[in-house]
């Protein structure tokens, strides 16, 4: 939700801001701006993708040693080169970029029209762009001093950086609620909403805390809290290479990602589990082993698909744990006043680890007593250090802003989190345990074998690119694998899609059923079914075009849908890490066959950091 960039040392600002504006585009490309100090502030600014703020800016005077950089993802006014970041002051000295939402801007907003103030964009960026300048004329202080005035009053959730003319060599950033990371260079400074934008020129970054003010110059970096105390900056080293932010010879960061999954699953198992000695290795779990097995209850907080690896997970917890599941939108559990109890453990699924409401759901719950387990992919990020516990899931940056190694990333370590505590527990008879870490050992390769059905989906994605409507049906382990079947189809190709559980469909989708209408079975070989056979039987009486993801060799499936996707066989439990597969390839080769952004669909954001 709108990538920040900034810089300030001894190199050209400009090439260094648009690269690291090209990498953060993910987070929000509806319009980009850079602003430049050099005799003098210049502000460009663009609608549209990064690459038209770059094509604009051909031939001009972009030379300057101090930048600011913004990708928006628009909350307040429309996308247009008038609402882009940076914004400006009044009396054009000082330049403003933003990420988040100043919750009472329209009050502040009145208070500066009063005072003869003139808005020129529609943002509440730079409402308090103008407070600050406000307080800054009417205190006759420093910037440092008004921006910290300013956000005294603010309500909401930022990441700011200024410049200022009179200051050249200085850049003012905080934040409260959006990430905001500082890398440190030699004789220079480099600001970013993540760490891809830095990785090429330090390791040394320092992650900016909720509430904290930084003062940028390139031999110096002063952190303080609102109530001006210096605070010592903590530095931690990047664990992240250059490669595993770009395309690597794919045509999309989607694509990649996909087929990364072999490598990031068994990253993801690396060091944890170790099937041949029958045991599970990890600390966040055995730290706290005796409150998560003795847990009344454990409820999962997550959004989008994030949410659907929870989903997946009550499934996993309820049959090996035997302890009561609740799955959360984080969105409405943070607003419903929700009953939790101290012995109730929090689970917290997020790749990125900063969506907003996944943050503030955790602190309400936090409050109430809870232990807060995050289940995170973004090392260092809000989410991970807010929890009192927890687990990476180690699937490396995610670019593509749909999410496909992250969430089979989410549902390994769910699993091994689930059968550690199973087995801790007792809830899990040894040798069913010693099955499924063997067969969780096996699932890279097969998660290999199922990326040969690319070229069969493919041709299943130019076959159906036209339908309007598609339905995903699954049952049980399967049923989340259906949803997010249809979340993905609908992010990367535009077209309607709805998953729903199998059985259900007969209470009301299935009026939707004609010969046009694409009903994808997620039905590889589990519990249920000979049950999820009779749903597509009662799919194809009503002449459905039934699309089927099977368990290799399943002739039932395989004679009664229009066509089959068949996959290596697995326990029920580890089935979804590859049934998904395809439906992620499906999706992807429509949005491919439809001439589609895939890698950034439109209205969407990577991060969403604004509730
Ligand atoms: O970073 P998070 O996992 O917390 O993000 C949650 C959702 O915003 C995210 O999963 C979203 O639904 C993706 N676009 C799905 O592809």
């Amino acid at each position: 939700m709108c990538g920040i960039v900034a810089y300030v040392g001894p190199k050209e600002a400009y090439p260094v801001i648009l690269k690291g504006l090209k990498r953060l585009e993910y987070r929000g490309y509806d319009s980009s701006g850079v602003a430049l100090l050099n005799s003098g502030l210049k502000v460009f600014k663009k609608k549209g993708k990064v690459a038209e703020l770059e094509d604009s800016l051909v031939g001009k005077d972009v030379h300057a040693h101090i930048g600011i950089g913004h990708t928006r993802w628009a909350t307040h006014g429309e996308p247009s080169d008038r609402n882009a970041h940076p914004h400006q002051s009044e009396n054009g000295k000082l330049a403003m970029i933003h990420n988040g939402i100043i919750e009472n801007y329209s009050q502040l907003k009145n208070e500066l029209i009063k005072k003869g103030y003139h808005f020129i964009s529609d943002t509440d960026t730079e409402v308090l762009l103008k407070f600050i300048e406000d307080i800054q004329q009417n205190n006759n202080c420093t910037l440092e001093e008004a921006v910290r005035i300013a956000l005294k009053r603010v309500v909401g959730a930022y990441v700011i950086v200024l410049i200022d003319q009179d200051n050249p060599d200085t850049l003012i950033a905080a934040r409260k609620g959006s990430p905001l990371v500082i890398g440190i260079g030699k004789g220079e400074h480099f600001l970013a909403s993540d760490a891809s934008p830095i990785i090429e020129y330090t390791k040394e970054v320092v992650y900016v805390n909720d509430y904290e003010l930084a003062i940028i110059r390139p031999d110096e970096l002063i952190l303080k809290n609102l109530g001006n105390e210096k605070i010592t900056p903590y530095v931690t080293k990047l664990d992240m290479e250059l490669a595993a932010i770009e395309k690597g010879g794919y045509d999309h960061f989607m694509l990649k990602e996909i087929f990364e999954q072999p490598d990031t699953i068994f990253d993801c198992l690396r060091g944890r589990l170790d099937a041949a000695n029958a045991s599970i290795t990890m600390a966040g779990v055995q730290n706290n082993i005796d409150q998560i097995k003795n847990a009344s209850r454990i409820i999962i907080i997550a959004c989008g698909t994030s949410w659907h690896a929870g989903l997946l997970a009550e499934y996993i917890f309820e049959e090996l744990c035997r302890i009561p599941v609740e799955v959360e939108y984080a969105s409405e559990f943070r607003y419903r006043n929700p009953v939790v109890r101290p012995g109730d453990v929090i689970i917290a699924v997020s790749q990125s680890g900063e969506t907003a409401d996944t943050l503030v759901a955790i602190e309400k719950a936090k409050e109430q007593g809870a232990l807060i387990f995050g289940v995170v992919n973004v090392v260092g990020s809000s989410i991970a250090r807010i929890s009192n516990a927890g687990a990476y899931t180690h699937a490396g940056p995610e670019i593509g802003v749909a999410s496909t190694k992250a969430f089979t990333a989410q549902l390994v370590v769910l699993t091994l989190i689930a059968l550690k505590v199973a087995h801790a527990k007792g809830s899990i008879d040894t040798q069913r345990f010693v099955h499924l870490l063997n067969e969780l050992h096996d699932i890279p390769e097969k998660v290999k074998a199922t990326l040969q059905t690319a070229d069969a989906v493919k041709k299943l994605a130019e076959k159906n690119k036209d339908a309007k409507d598609f339905l995903y049906l699954g049952r049980g382990y399967n049923f989340p694998i259906a949803l997010e079947g249809a979340l993905k189809l609908k992010e990367i190709s535009y077209i309607h899609a709805e998953g729903y559980p199998a059985a259900e469909m007969k209470h009301g989708p299935i009026a939707l059923v004609d010969e046009t209408l694409p009903v994808v079975f997620v039905a590889t070989k589990d519990s249920y079914h000979e049950k999820i056979v009779s749903n597509i039987q009662e799919i194809k009486a009503r002449k459905g075009k039934v699309i089927a993801i099977v368990t290799e060799g399943d002739d039932t499936i395989t004679a009664m849908a229009d066509d089959v996707i068949a996959v290596p066989e697995a326990d029920e439990i580890m089935a979804p890490i590859l049934s998904v597969i395809p439906l992620q390839l499906l999706a992807y080769y429509i949005g491919i066959a439809k001439d589609l952004d895939v890698d950034k669909p439109r209205n969407l954001a990577k991060s969403v950091t604004v509730e």
